[in-house]
């Protein structure tokens, strides 16, 4: 229960609470005081719950569990509201410019043209690798999964700036966060380029950050990859789209790791690993994986639809459900509207975007999806896009974590600032064995 109290204002954003919730337990009452967020978002305040009661919360999963207060992204998963530094991401659309949503997610606000330019000018010096790291990519087999080789590289930096791993001033940082944003990609195209058995292509300093990727990707010593505008503008659409999307999976795996202050490269290494899951990052491949099977005529849209409502099939229609949209998810809304331009400027029909469109309208229709609230997510046409633009199936995931490294700088910069921050340690609720004797070996 909640006690109705006057706010006072304090800070950015924040409302200190007068009114607090009572716990009652065993016929004893907790006072514990209430946080409200910008957006109205309430939040009980238990970090004392368990020093005045011996008692701890429970919640797997923590969908119930605010784990640190952010200024960065704000989500309605109601509303299907998605805003970065408080900028709907609908207006993204009109003005694809990947580096400055980068600067503008770790600075706080959208950069002055000098400041946008010298950002600029850090990633362009700072995009080749190490000639030694260079050698490192000859050691992972031809067909290592590309995220592996992304997770191990990116912790490998750190050997190679040590120094980075502190920061006096924000310059500093700047500097750190231009490196790893600009290396990502550099460490993303030389593991396309090794599993292809390909030359590795030097980055081209004259080229802008996305026209660079496919530039690293695509071209050849002896034939250069023309790079078209529209693509360009897609590729950095498609990472706006995905550069923070505040509390989940691997952003809290940068945060968890971050806390125990491990450096900002290998924070962000462990963040890929956590990406690479096919209940997160990974859904984009397995939904490529499942339109084709209908494509192939191994599976119809129906049969599809009837699996994954089907608790004993262990199927789950992927690029559908979020922990937190309880509605549209509005990337998928941007992309969706997105893949018909992009397709018809590239004159493409990609029968896999058919489909994905009478799975999802078979599955809106349908009360098994309805009453779970479950709609399409990012990952459901985002594959469509980048067939559309060339990328590989092996690596959809590598792209979503290009496209989520400046959320995760700035989360980890966040919390790096903040005076306040503790090492994260969950606690557990004990159900193994209770006391028992050691038996040595011989007598078991
Ligand atoms: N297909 C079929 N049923 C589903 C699906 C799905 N894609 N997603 C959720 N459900 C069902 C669950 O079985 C559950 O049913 P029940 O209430 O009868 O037990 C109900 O909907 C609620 O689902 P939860 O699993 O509790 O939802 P949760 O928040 O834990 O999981 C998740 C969210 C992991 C995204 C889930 O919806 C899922 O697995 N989706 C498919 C994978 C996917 O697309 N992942 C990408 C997410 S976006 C991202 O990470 C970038």
């Amino acid at each position: 229960m909640y006690d109705e109290a006057e706010n006072i204002t304090f800070g950015k954003g924040m409302t200190k609470m007068t009114r607090t919730a009572t716990l009652i337990l065993d016929g004893k009452k907790y006072e514990l005081p209430v946080h409200e967020g910008a957006e109205g978002e309430i939040g009980i305040d238990i970090t004392q719950l368990r020093a005045m009661s011996g008692v701890i919360a429970y919640d797997p999963g923590y969908a119930n569990t605010g784990s640190c207060k952010s200024a960065i992204t704000f989500i309605d998963g109601e509303k299907g509201i998605l805003r970065y530094r408080g900028i709907p991401i609908e207006q993204f659309i009109d003005y694809p410019n990947f580096i400055e949503a980068a600067w503008l997610l770790i600075f706080g606000r959208l950069p002055q043209k000098p400041e946008l330019r010298r950002f600029s000018e850090l990633l362009t010096v700072h995009a080749p690798l190490h000639e030694a790291m260079k050698h490192h990519f000859e050691g992972f087999p031809v067909n290592a999964p590309p995220m592996a080789i992304l997770s191990a590289m990116i912790n490998t930096l750190s050997c190679f700036d040590e120094h980075l791993a502190r920061f006096e001033d924000d310059e500093k940082f700047e500097v750190a966060a231009a490196k790893l944003i600009s290396k990502v990609r550099t460490i993303a195209a030389y593991s396309y380029r090794r599993s292809m058995g390909q030359p590795f292509i030097y980055p081209d300093p004259k080229l802008r950050y996305c026209a660079n990727f496919l530039h690293m990707m695509f071209s050849m010593p002896y034939d250069q990859y023309v790079i078209d505008p529209e693509v360009e503008d897609a590729l950095n659409l498609l990472f706006i789209l995905h550069a923070d999307h505040e509390q989940n999976c691997s952003t809290s795996t940068v945060r968890m790791v971050g806390s125990s202050r491990a450096n900002l490269f290998a924070s962000c290494a462990a963040g890929v690993c956590a990406l690479w899951g096919p209940l997160h990052g990974g859904a984009n491949v397995a939904v490529i994986e499942m339109l084709d099977q209908i494509h192939k005529g191994g599976l119809k849209p129906e049969e599809c639809i009837k699996l994954a409502k089907d608790k004993n099939s262990g199927f789950k229609l992927m690029g559908f459900g979020h922990r937190i949209y309880k509605n549209f998810d509005p990337r998928a809304r941007v992309i969706k509207s997105q893949c018909d331009k992009v397709l018809y400027k590239l004159g493409i029909h990609d029968p896999l975007l058919d489909i994905a469109r009478k799975l999802e309208e078979l599955a809106l229709k349908d009360p098994y999806f309805a009453e779970r609230k479950l709609y399409p997510n990012v990952d459901f046409y985002s594959g469509i896009i980048m067939r559309a633009i060339g990328i590989p199936l092996d690596m959809f995931t590598v792209m979503f974590a290009i496209g989520r490294l400046p959320g995760w700088v700035a989360q980890w910069k966040e919390q790096h600032d903040d005076d306040t921050m503790r090492i994260a340690r969950p606690r557990q609720i004990y159900i193994g064995e209770r006391k028992t004797d050691y038996t040595p070996i011989i007598n078991r």
